[in-house]
């Protein structure tokens, strides 16, 4: 199977490269990833972008990139639409095109997070950002240029690599005996290499054939806030030899930020496992493995 896969420094297109390096156990010997990424393959110019596309000759399309600096996106609105929603548009219709299948990641912020449950596909949107705005507006795009989209909502990604969450608490503890951690958003942890697994998997079901498209969510298992992050990070640190460090909880009103987050990120991922069979590990475990290779990278 040859994926195409839109930017190539990202966690998840990373992650999906990975799987086809040589003695990775998920390439099977016959997974070819082609990373799409700028200045090439822009997605705000469609034209170059279907070329570059097209000269992969991929079998299935995976956008993974986005504008997703969500707090700069409050002061950037129009370049935020013009990659999540202009650009996955541009993407699904390249698709579309080409008749090949798609699938598009969006995102947890779609939602405003007032609900007490984990969020179902069905539920209603209601976006509380510029980012999580432009995101379910490209879920709109992808839906009515390609119906048999895939799109992927994930949450709280983090990798041994790239900008998160993890790695920006691993840097405070080097500096930091105590960092302060909001503790009243609730969410799944969700590891890019696990993410990018379930993808494959999705993806080959896709290539097959007999797969609906639409809206699924996909995260790592279980749940916590991001103190409870934290915590753990800081724990699994400690058994590879870096100190103590101690989480003091706060509300999300003692960090303001210039976008709004959901209090309640979690979303529910059985229509996932339902019609693709798949579930991610539970994010400790996720957390667990990450910190494991940053630290063996790092000895
Ligand atoms: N990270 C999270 O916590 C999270 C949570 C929920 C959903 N998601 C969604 O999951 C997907 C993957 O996220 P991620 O964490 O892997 O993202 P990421 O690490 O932030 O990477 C985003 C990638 O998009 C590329 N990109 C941005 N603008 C572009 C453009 N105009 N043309 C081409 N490429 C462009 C960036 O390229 P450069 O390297 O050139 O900047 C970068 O490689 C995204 O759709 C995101 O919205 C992420």
């Amino acid at each position: 199977m040859r994926l195409c896969v839109t930017g190539v420094a990202g966690q998840l297109a990373r992650a999906l490269a990975d799987c086809a390096k040589p003695g990775c156990a998920k390439s099977g010997g016959d997974l070819a990833v082609i990373l799409a990424g700028r200045p090439d393959c822009n997605l705000t110019e469609k034209a170059s972008m279907r070329r570059v596309i097209e000269a992969a000759r991929p079998d299935i399309i995976v956008n993974a990139a986005a504008f997703t600096a969500v707090d700069k996106a409050e002061t950037e609105a129009e370049a935020a639409h013009a990659v999540n929603a202009e650009g996955a548009g541009h993407v699904a219709a390249i698709a579309r095109n080409l008749g090949l299948p798609l699938i598009h990641l969006s995102t947890d912020y779609v939602f405003d997070g007032l609900k007490t449950t984990p969020y179902l596909e069905s539920d209603e949107t209601n976006p509380q950002s510029v980012y999580g705005a432009s995101k379910r507006e490209g879920e709109r795009r992808v839906l009515t240029e390609q119906p048999d989209a895939v799109i992927l909502r994930t949450a709280w990604v983090f990798s041994h690599e790239g900008k998160n969450f993890l790695r920006t608490m691993l840097r405070l503890s080097e500096t930091h005996e105590t960092v302060r951690v909001v503790s009243d958003q609730f969410g799944s942890p969700t590891y890019a290499p696990d993410l990018a697994e379930a993808c494959l998997a999705i993806a080959q079901r896709m290539v097959a054939g007999g797969v609906s498209g639409g809206v699924r969510h996909l995260t790592g298992s279980g749940d916590t806030s991001w103190a409870g992050f934290a915590s753990a990070i800081f724990d699994f640190a400690q058994r590879h030899g870096r100190p103590a460090i101690a989480v003091t909880p706060i509300a999300t009103v003692d960090y303001p930020t210039p976008a709004q987050r959901p209090r309640n990120s979690r979303l529910d991922c059985s229509l996932a496992l339902t019609d693709f069979g798949v579930r991610l590990p539970h994010w400790a475990d996720g957390t667990v493995r990450c910190l494991d290779r940053i630290f063996a990278t790092a000895s």
